[in-house]
């Protein structure tokens, strides 16, 4: 089986990040015989610079081309003063819903080799082993109507609509119970039902999808609430089911029971096996072309790639586990260093884990999709 991957490497740490995701993927394609395609696009700033727009006609013809997409990061200071239709991250988004990519999973597991790393207590966020599925392709982010208007008084107000059908509310509450059922079997969707109409009616769906699945329990949270829950009792969580604005804000912040944002992969699913796998944690323009970036979770959403675009479930195991390996042996990104661990750069701890992800793969046998 052949399958195209289109990289999108993108602005600020963005390239300095997916070129060892790449290699990554392509030491377990060849490990696994899986025919691999790969291509190159512009998006964000990158695309701006050169075509002055965030998102070209030819990005997104290659994009629905692709099987899987790896991207890097999108944004920077330097498209600050762009206007919204032209920034960065609109170049991000308009993929994102152009491809119809509505389910994004953003697995949050505290490795028990950087317990020191996080700024929380090691008793509070040892073991924790959550998921969030967030919903992509709606809600605030793209209600309308929207905009900044003047009122008669000359008084600018700007407006932004929360609005979800119950197509949408459906579809993610069914990938979210399908993630349930495959783990612990407990979901909890996070709303805020006692305020906004558009939560209420998104409770309802919850509930009825899940009536429908009696080995898998529900819960329901206000968003305010599971954001405490989440930093003092990460453990209660199984996986998280929300809307766009909250999942957004919701999984920066468990970021921090990982250790850093620079542990955090994510995958953005649509109907078919189609994916677009990018890391959490941004362009970071402050660190980028200085090799301090954390390359980890773009390694980490190569294992995502593996598992959910590409078929090949002992690949991704594989990449888990040489990372796992690597902070085993105590190497570190300035993110998650601390004392008594050894710091490197990107590019050192890249070439640590392809290393290790080589001798992963010669102790597991090549049993991907023949080609
Ligand atoms: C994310 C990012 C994006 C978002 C930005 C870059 C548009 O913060 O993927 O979490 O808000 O979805
Ligand atoms: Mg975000």
């Amino acid at each position: 089986m052949a399958f195209q991957v289109l990289l999108l490497p993108g602005d600020g740490i963005g390239p300095e990040v997916i070129a060892p995701a790449r290699q990554a993927l392509q030491q377990v394609a060849r490990h696994c015989r899986l025919e691999l395609h790969l291509d190159h696009a512009l998006i964000g700033g990158a695309a701006l610079d050169a075509s002055g727009v965030p998102l070209p006609a030819a990005t997104l013809e290659q994009a629905r081309r692709a099987d899987a997409l790896l991207l890097g990061a999108v944004g920077g200071p330097r498209w600050d003063r762009v206007e919204l239709e032209r920034r960065p991250e609109r170049g991000l988004l308009q993929l994102r819903s152009q491809l119809a990519l509505f389910g994004n999973l953003r697995p949050v597991r505290m490795s028990p080799h950087l317990v020191a790393a996080s700024p929380l207590k090691d008793a509070v966020v040892r073991d924790t082993d959550l998921l969030i599925v967030r919903e992509l392709t709606g809600g605030l982010y793209f209600g309308e109507p929207r905009g900044v208007r003047k009122l008669p008084g000359g008084e600018r107000e700007g407006f932004n609509s929360y609005v979800y059908r119950e197509s949408e509310i459906r579809r993610i509450g069914l990938l979210a119970l399908d993630m349930a059922a495959a783990r612990q079997g407990r979901l909890c969707s996070v709303d805020k039902a006692n305020v906004l109409e558009v939560t209420m009616l998104w409770r309802e769906v919850m509930e009825e999808l899940a009536a429908s699945r009696p080995g898998l329990s529900l819960e329901h949270l206000y968003v305010d609430n599971a954001a405490m829950q989440l930093v003092q009792a990460p453990r209660r969580f199984d996986v998280i089911v929300t809307g766009n604005l909250f999942g957004d804000v919701l999984s920066d912040l468990a970021a921090a029971l990982a250790g850093s944002i620079g542990m955090l992969p994510s995958a953005s699913l649509g109907e078919g096996g189609r994916g677009l796998y990018e890391p959490c944690h941004g362009a970071a323009p402050d660190l980028a072309g200085q090799d301090r970036a954390n390359p980890l979770a773009a390694v980490l959403s190569v294992a995502l790639l593996l598992r959910h675009s590409l078929g090949c479930p002992e690949g991704a195991v594989a990449v888990e586990e040489a990372v796992e390996q690597v902070l085993a042996k105590g190497l570190r990104t300035e993110d998650i260093h601390r004392p008594g661990s050894r710091q490197v750069g990107t590019c050192q701890m890249g070439e640590a884990v392809l290393e290790e992800l080589e001798s992963v793969l010669a102790g597991t046998p090549p049993s991907g999709k023949a080609p």
